[in-house]
Formats: C-alpha cells, sequence, structure tokens
C-alpha cells in the first residue's frame, strides 16, 4: 500500500519484524499490546491458542523472568510484578479475602510489615504479627478464620534462619497455606518450595537482578494460586514492564556465580569482624545450605563508634538503602528499611543506629575487609 503522506508514513514504518531473526538473547518486547491479522487472528488468543494481547496481562520478558524463577524455586509456575511488593500483595490476595486472618513473622523487611500492619486490615483482612521464633507461639495466634502463615527464609536485618519444616506441620495440621519470602536467601542456597511452602516471592530487585538497576518482584508456587495472584496483578496494574524484566532476567543467568563468591566473601567478612574489639555482635546465619549462608552480614558495632565518621571513612563503600548488587554496600535499617517501625518495636528488636547491615558484594574479601577495619578504626 502507498504511504505518501508523512503523517502515515511516521506511524507506519517498521523493521523487519521477523521472529525468526534468532536473536542469541530474548528481544524486548517494549510494546504495550500486540496486533492481529483478522478476526480469526484475534479468536486464536481467547482460544488460547496464541499468548499475547495487551502487555498489562501477558508479556513475554516478564514471563520468561517468571518461568526462569519457577524453574529455579522449583515451582508449578511463576508470575512477575512490578516491585517485590506488588508480588507479596498479589500473592497474599490469592490467599486470603477480607475477613480472613494472617500468622505472620514480626521481624519481617520493614515495607512488608507496613503491608501486614497497616494496608491489609484497612482492607478488613487480619493480621497477628508475631515471634516465629518460637512456633508454640505461632500456634497460639491460629484462630478459626487463619488461612495464611507468612514469613522469609532470612529475615532481614538480623537473619534469622526460619523454620520451614516447623511452619509446614503447624499449617498441615490446620490447613493453612505458608508464604516465604526468599529474597535473601535466593534458591541458589534455599528452595523453601522443598520444604512445605506453598508461595515464595521475591524482592527481585535484589539477588535476582544483582546489579541495582532494575524494581521487580517475582511470585511462584502452586498453579491454581500464581494464577489467582496474576489475575490481582492484572486488575491492579502492577504488571512487570519489558524492560525491567529483561534487566531483571538478564541478572539471573549469572546468580549462582554471584552467590557463590558473595557468600564466600560474607562469611570471610563475618569472621573478621567476630574477631573485632569494636563490634558488639555479629549476625551472620548458620545452616541455610551447604552452598553457604548467604551474603548479608549484620553488625552491630560498640557505642564509642562514632556512626557519621564511621560512614564517611568507608570509601567505595557507599551508604545504599537497598542490598544485593555486586558492589559492597552498607545499609542502615533504623534509618531506612526499618524507619517506620514505632521506637518500643526498635528498641524491643534492638534496631538502633549502630546496627549496620552489610550487603557484600564480589570484590577480593580482603579488601572488603580491610575497608570495613579501617573505617571502624577512624571512626573511634
Ligand atoms: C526481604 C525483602 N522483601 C521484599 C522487599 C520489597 O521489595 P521491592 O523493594 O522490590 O518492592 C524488600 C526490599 O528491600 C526486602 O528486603
Amino acid at each position: 500500500m502507498k504511504q505518501s503522506s508523512f503523517f502515515t508514513k511516521v506511524v507506519h514504518h517498521k523493521a523487519d519484524q521477523s521472529a525468526a531473526l534468532n536473536s542469541k538473547a530474548t528481544p524486548i518486547y517494549q510494546t504495550s499490546a500486540f496486533t492481529f491479522k483478522d478476526l480469526d487472528d484475534l479468536e486464536k488468543y481467547y482460544e488460547g491458542e496464541t499468548s499475547y494481547l495487551y502487555s498489562r496481562e501477558r508479556n513475554p520478558n516478564p514471563e520468561e523472568l517468571a518461568e526462569g524463577v519457577a524453574l529455579l524455586e522449583e515451582g508449578e509456575a511463576g508470575v512477575a510484578a512490578a516491585s517485590g511488593m506488588a508480588a507479596i500483595f498479589a500473592g497474599i490476595l490469592s490467599v486470603v479475602k477480607p475477613g480472613d486472618h494472617i500468622v505472620a513473622a514480626e521481624d519481617v523487611y520493614g515495607g512488608t510489615h507496613n503491608l501486614l500492619a497497616h494496608e491489609l486490615p484497612a482492607l478488613g483482612i487480619e493480621v497477628t504479627l508475631t515471634s516465629f521464633h518460637d512456633l508454640e507461639s505461632v500456634k497460639g495466634e491460629i484462630r478459626t478464620n487463619t488461612k495464611l502463615l507468612y514469613s522469609e527464609s532470612v529475615t532481614n536485618p538480623f537473619l534469622r534462619v526460619e523454620d520451614l519444616n516447623g511452619l509446614k506441620e503447624v499449617a498441615e495440621k490446620n490447613e493453612l497455606k505458608v508464604m516465604i519470602d526468599n529474597t535473601f536467601a535466593t534458591p541458589y542456597l534455599l528452595r523453601p518450595l522443598h520444604n512445605g511452602a506453598d508461595l515464595v516471592v521475591h524482592s527481585a530487585t535484589k539477588y535476582l537482578g544483582g546489579h541495582s538497576d532494575a524494581t521487580a518482584g517475582v511470585l511462584v508456587g502452586e498453579h491454581s494460586l500464581v494464577e489467582k495472584a496474576r489475575k490481582k496483578i492484572v486488575s491492579l496494574g502492577s504488571n512487570l514492564s519489558p524492560f525491567e524484566a529483561w534487566l531483571t532476567y538478564r541478572g539471573t543467568k549469572t546468580l549462582g556465580i554471584r552467590m557463590d563468591k558473595q557468600s564466600k566473601n560474607a562469611k570471610a567478612l563475618a569472621e573478621a569482624m567476630q574477631k573485632h574489639a569494636d563490634v558488639q555482635k555479629v549476625y551472620y546465619p548458620k545452616g541455610v545450605s551447604s552452598e553457604g549462608n548467604g551474603a548479608i552480614v549484620t553488625v552491630a558495632l560498640n557505642e564509642s563508634v562514632d556512626m557519621n565518621t564511621f560512614y564517611r571513612a568507608l570509601g567505595w563503600i557507599k551508604i545504599v538503602p537497598s542490598l544485593a548488587g555486586v558492589e559492597t554496600t552498607v545499609s542502615v535499617p533504623s534509618r531506612t528499611s526499618h524507619r517506620t517501625l514505632t521506637s518500643e518495636d526498635k528498641e524491643r528488636f534492638g534496631i538502633d543506629d549502630h546496627v549496620v547491615r552489610i550487603s557484600v558484594g564480589i570484590e577480593s574479601s580482603e579488601d572488603i575487609i580491610a575497608q570495613l577495619e579501617q573505617a571502624i578504626e577512624a571512626s573511634k
């Protein structure tokens, strides 16, 4: 067809769109919708013969990420969302409705704590936040309308390792679902679906992506629950963009070698910090997996350390209110991730300005240790 007008040509020019270009990496399907040749072609979508109509509903890049993470977590199905929080919200809504009750660990990530303590109750969903240290206290909070147990496989910032098998037992006896945030451990170290979780969620912004350049979430688990969560994501418009999905999926390719190196570096750092006279306490988990115990080390520095001087002296180790990049970074839970906790809760959990959460990167462990030691030395 002749396209004589500039106004027609400018919108209808297209490069070769053939899918058979054999591109090694998946292209970024940066499109909000897909085209159809005729009504028969459109009907094929509704009959399930073709997959894509509108990107808020499905797009190949978020699908590729979700399938990839489902494979690593060894789950039946997966769905991607715009952030870890969006995936957590959709996952919870796939299990509970107004009037239902959730028992959740009180020491979860601050944003999740806020969702559980404030947003869900405002929607008529009852939530009890309690200590999961002791499964008796979890059992004691179960009511007739309880539907879900929620926790993190390794908690933030004190790295408590959840007793997943114990939770599974409690859940089975009471016919409850279990949802686990596996962000800190990653499927390289731990696959909670093996230990009885029904749903596993990730802030893919962290280790799955691994390069601090994309915000994303992924939910994995039983097919029927994931499909319910997908409907929530579609209705709430909390889908992941193709580009963020593409970046995150690319990051997952190196998850194994990153986690391997970062966990080894973290172990070496935790050992060095344990010997340090100006470190009150080191939090580094044990028994997460035979592959390692993760790449976060939390330290409580002595009162004698001036914290502002310490942060200024850290040089290439920057304060970053996130974690899991390839560079070593530090975060200050009392001022960022756990800022919204009440002062009583902060005191109860021991979160104060001397607590530093270190996200250990892929640099040489000797350099990481030396950099932290000289910063502590400079700030006494
Ligand atoms: C353990 C954990 N879960 C969930 C989230 C929320 O993820 P996002 O920031 O991608 O929404 C975070 C963020 O720091 C986190 O640390």
